[in-house]
């Protein structure tokens, strides 16, 4: 049998659940097999999150869960890696003494180094960053599904000041163009239906001189019955040009994840964001002219230090101008290591919850209206499977990433793409009837309905 069974567990973004998929390709193929069972395993790896103190915390949580397993069988080997395992490093093998390993984002290559150190009694920590390091010859780990993640880029060098990922992720590189279309190719011949480009700020993107667009142009050609989504886009960096490429190509998604943080030049100034609300909601108007249709969800801190009542108010106007069809909402938590955390934090507790409540209501309140405008349209909906509470009805998304459910019906199958009309919406999902089976390249009516 031998000691090889690993579970691994992954918290925070997406970019960590693409790199559990290629922490899992490097330990496959060093002979390792995994465990969807904690108690069965020899190596428990937690893939970690820093984003926010409630995200450590919840892993300190889980932390003490898993001591019970150790406590239980002392050989097996207890891992951090991600975000947490570069912000704490060596501090959590001391305080935590259950952890055997602490390997950062940039060094899961040395994983299976470790675990073998491990194994021998040895704690070890690798928590080195790289200006390289983009595991670009690396096929990550999938099982077969309709959906996959692939990272083109690792790292960040925009540094709002309220945020921990340039420290945890390192300087800002892309992969090579070619193997992000290779892995694309890969992913169409398994019958992936759909791909999500991932970055902390894909419109960096640059492969010498081959900038997003000509990325996303790439990946859109390659099977034009695959979906193409990304995440993130940072406001200043969005370009014509991109939206240009959106517009173009019809699996090219027309949702855009542009993180808005405030309402307030003010406080965007002191979080470093680099842009103006004005430029921001140019940019918002531009995207809707160029691309008929096009969708936006955001980021919203509340209670960033300093943060007035007047600037909150700021931040409801700026929701009411674009009606985001989805948002992410936090309450401003302050990171050590980064630049607001010089800043007091003095927005009480309360004022935080209280205004990201109002946030939230307005946000809920605006995805309920836009979808009930949506009535009696027609949308395209890749089918995903049966929907969660019943296997009478199937589940789905539409282009711009919104769940559609609608009555099973013969014939139609996972992978398929149908056209609905939609029939009924709460603030989180459509319900529709079928009324026909479509390929994606005849899905026009969609991009300019
Ligand atoms: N690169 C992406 C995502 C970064 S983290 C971007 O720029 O949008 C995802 C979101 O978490 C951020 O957009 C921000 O809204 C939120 N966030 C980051 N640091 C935070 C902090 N210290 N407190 C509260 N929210 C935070
Ligand atoms: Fe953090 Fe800003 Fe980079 Fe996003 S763009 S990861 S919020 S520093
Ligand atoms: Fe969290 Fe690291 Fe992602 S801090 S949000 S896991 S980049």
């Amino acid at each position: 049998m031998g000691k090889n069974k690993v579970y691994i567990e992954t918290y925070g973004c997406q970019m960590n659940l693409a790199d559990s998929e290629i922490v899992k390709s490097i330990l496959k193929d060093k002979g390792y097999d995994f465990t969807e069972d904690l108690n069965s395993a020899n190596v428990v790896l937690l893939n970690t999150c820093s984003v926010r103190d409630n995200a450590e915390q919840r892993i300190y949580g889980r932390l003490g869960n898993i001591k019970k397993i150790k406590d239980n069988n002392p050989d097996t080997v207890i891992g951090i890696l991600g975000c947490m395992a570069e912000r704490l490093r060596k501090d959590l093998i001391e305080e935590k003494k259950i952890v055997d390993l602490v390997v950062g984002p940039d060094e899961y290559r040395r994983l299976p180094e470790f675990i073998d150190t491990a194994y021998a009694g040895e704690k070890g920590i690798g928590v080195k960053l790289s200006k390289t390091e983009t595991y670009d010859d690396i096929i990550p780990y999938r099982k077969d599904g309709l959906s996959a993640w692939i990272s083109v880029m690792r790292g960040c060098d925009k540094f709002c000041t309220f945020c921990v990922v340039p420290f945890t992720r390192g300087r800002e590189r892309s992969r090579n163009l070619e193997s992000v279309v290779r892995e694309i190719e890969q992913l169409s011949e398994r019958g992936f239906k759909e791909v999500t480009l991932l970055g902390q700020n894909v419109n960096s993107y640059n492969d010498n001189g081959r900038d997003f667009a000509d990325l996303l142009a790439a990946c859109a050609v390659v099977d034009r019955s695959m979906r193409v989504r990304f995440t993130t886009s940072h406001p200043q960096d969005l370009s014509d040009k991109l939206l240009y490429t959106i517009a173009e190509h019809e699996n090219l998604c027309n949702y855009i994840h542009l993180p808005v943080q405030s309402g307030s030049d003010r406080i965007l100034e002191l979080m470093n964001r680099t842009y103006t609300i004005e430029h921001y909601l140019n940019l918002i108007d531009k995207a809707r002219k160029i691309i008929p249709g096009v969708s936006f969800s955001t980021d919203i801190i509340s209670g960033f230090p300093t943060e007035t009542e007047e600037d909150h108010q700021m931040t409801l106007e700026v929701m009411r101008k674009v009606r985001y069809d989805g948002a992410y909402m936090f309450k401003y938590s302050p990171r050590e290591g980064t630049k607001a955390y010089k800043m007091k934090d003095d927005v009480p507790e309360e004022v935080k919850g209280r205004r990201l409540s109002e946030i939230i209501d307005l946000q809920q309140k605006i995805s309920y209206e836009i979808n009930q405008q949506l009535i009696g349209n027609s949308e395209i909906i890749l089918v995903e499977g049966f929907s969660k509470k019943s296997d009478e009805f199937l589940a789905g998304r539409t282009d711009t990433n919104k769940v559609a459910i609608f009555p099973a019906t013969e014939g139609i199958r996972a992978g398929d793409y149908v056209k609905i009309r939609i029939t009924k919406a709460t603030s989180a999902t459509l319900f529709g009837e079928v009324e026909e089976m479509v390929s994606l390249s005849e899905t026009k009516v969609n991009k300019t309905g």
